[in-house]
């Protein structure tokens, strides 16, 4: 017989979780005024909220925090650091900062002024928070299969050249001070972008002398994708691809949350040196000295480490075929998600859940509710809450994809766990025509709402009339 996949690794330290009954987390809900974010730890069973920082650090990791060196400047860990950059991404020059938003603001800081264009495909939440902070705009340039959670296209995080081609050709180029490119795209469900795709959109942005940045928080699953999705790729190793990709990019945000599986910490990398000298003084201002930047010594070493073991095709290979496995178990029952399955989690498409329930009461976040009561699992909405309000009309902007994610910890659930997130899920696709309830928002941030936004039951008839 063929022997089956087993996973890469075993454990050596567990963590108690707790069940809840339905009538617990009726109420710890309601006072967490349905905003899942308020939610104390203890009251979820399973947590996929996220899987940025959640992940289980490796004993080699542990064993590097021992040696970490806390001197302010010039620490050994910050070469370690340094090394590890320049080794696996091929960056000469780097800043550390303690996640990936903060690489964005010391590296917007250095870029982005009142009135630029930042094309993309589908920026994340921060990214173009951090963007629209600055009164310039981001333009989603991704591919338009991405939006249809039906099709199965082996690259939904694909730029469309030609969408990224109308605007490089009709706004000045000085207003255009960079382009993101994100791998793999969080928000539409993530998916991969084609070395493909990375080389034409590179060579499209130097005709115009436009650099290029990879949001890379999820950078090892792209290559993993890329290795088996690719033509030519699939005897390539993880760390060659991953040097391939950053041949196309003048230099990148990392949060080392996400493929550098520490708790905590990030980077900006970059090819140029004047850039990363600009951008030194904002290090200095908003993170912490340039050789540490909002990280301790040990943080700095843990993520050297992750970085090699997030590289390797084993780790990537155990990770990416859980969250498919959790998909095809959903996939089996009915539930609508997007297809084909992302790297580090699975998007279950609520208006294919919850077709009666009006965008105005938000089904991603209501489905969401429906699930933590049903089973304790606590997902994410990814969708017009998040999406905040447009920052000139102030109207709610509601996104063609109206996800709720269930995204999957790096090392941290065994697939027991994973069936049970997918019978809870559905349970409540089976009792889906019974929910009569969306919601409405109470109060709400002015930017970056979902995090803090308080939340009431509505009932769905309210709304229609
Ligand atoms: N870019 C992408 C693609 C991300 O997914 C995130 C974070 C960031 C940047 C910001 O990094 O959290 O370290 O400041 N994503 C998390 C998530 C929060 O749940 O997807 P950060």
């Amino acid at each position: 017989m063929e022997l089956p996949f087993a996973e890469s690794y075993k454990m050596k330290m567990v963590e108690t979780i707790r069940k809840s009954t339905r009538e617990e987390r009726e109420t710890w809900l309601k006072s967490a005024r349905y905003n899942l974010f308020n939610l104390k730890s203890e009251q979820v069973f399973i947590d996929l909220l996220t899987d940025s920082g959640t992940g289980a650090m490796s004993d080699r990791q542990w064993s590097e925090m021992m040696l970490g060196d806390e001197s302010y400047a010039g620490a050994s860990s910050y070469y370690k650091m340094k090394n590890a950059i320049r080794d696996i991404l091929g960056f000469e020059y780097f800043l550390p900062t303690h996640q990936g938003r903060a690489a964005e603001n010391v590296l917007f800081s250095a870029l982005i002024k009142k009135g630029d264009i930042v094309p993309g495909n589908s920026h994340f939440d921060t990214t173009k928070g951090h963007i629209e902070y600055r009164n310039a705009t981001a333009v989603d340039c991704t591919i338009d299969e991405a939006f249809s959670t039906t099709v199965n296209h082996p690259f939904k995080g694909n730029i469309d050249l030609e969408k990224l081609k109308h605007v490089l050709s009709n706004n000045p180029v000085e207003r255009i001070p960079v382009i993101i490119v994100t791998v793999t795209c969080n928000s539409s469900g993530g998916q991969p972008v084609s070395i493909q795709n990375l080389r034409d959109v590179y060579t499209l942005a130097k005709k115009y002398n436009i650099p290029v940045f990879f949001d890379s928080a999820r950078f090892a699953e792209n290559a993993y994708f890329i290795k088996l999705r690719e033509p030519g790729y699939s005897g390539k190793t993880i760390r060659e691809i991953v040097r391939e990709m950053y041949t196309y990019a003048d230099g990148m945000t990392m949060s080392s949350k996400k493929d550098a599986i520490v708790n905590m910490g990030g980077f900006i990398g970059f090819r140029d040196e004047q850039l990363w000298k600009k951008a030194q003084t904002f290090n200095i201002m908003f993170e912490g000295f340039i050789t540490y930047g909002g990280m301790s010594g040990r943080d700095m070493n843990a993520l050297a480490q992750g970085l090699y073991e997030g590289t390797e095709f084993e780790y990537l290979d155990t990770r990416i075929r859980q969250v498919a496995y959790l998909g095809k178990r959903l996939s089996d029952f009915g539930v609508p998600v997007q297809m084909p399955y992302g790297g580090h989690a699975i998007f279950v498409d609520a208006k294919r859940f919850l077709p009666h329930i009006p965008k105005e009461q938000f089904p991603a976040q209501t489905l969401a509710i429906e699930l933590y009561l049903e089973g304790g699992v606590r997902g994410v909405e990814i969708g017009a809450i998040l999406a905040d309000r447009d920052p000139v009309t102030r109207k709610n902007r509601y996104p063609e994809l109206e996800l709720l994610r269930l995204t999957i910890p790096r090392r941290v659930y065994t697939n027991n766990h994973m069936d049970y997130v997918a019978v809870a899920l559905a349970n409540v696709w089976e009792r889906r025509d019974d929910i009569h309830h969306g919601v409405k928002i109470v109060s709400e941030a002015p930017i970056m709402r979902h995090f803090t936004v308080e939340l009431e039951r509505a009932e769905v008839h309210a709304l229609a009339h």
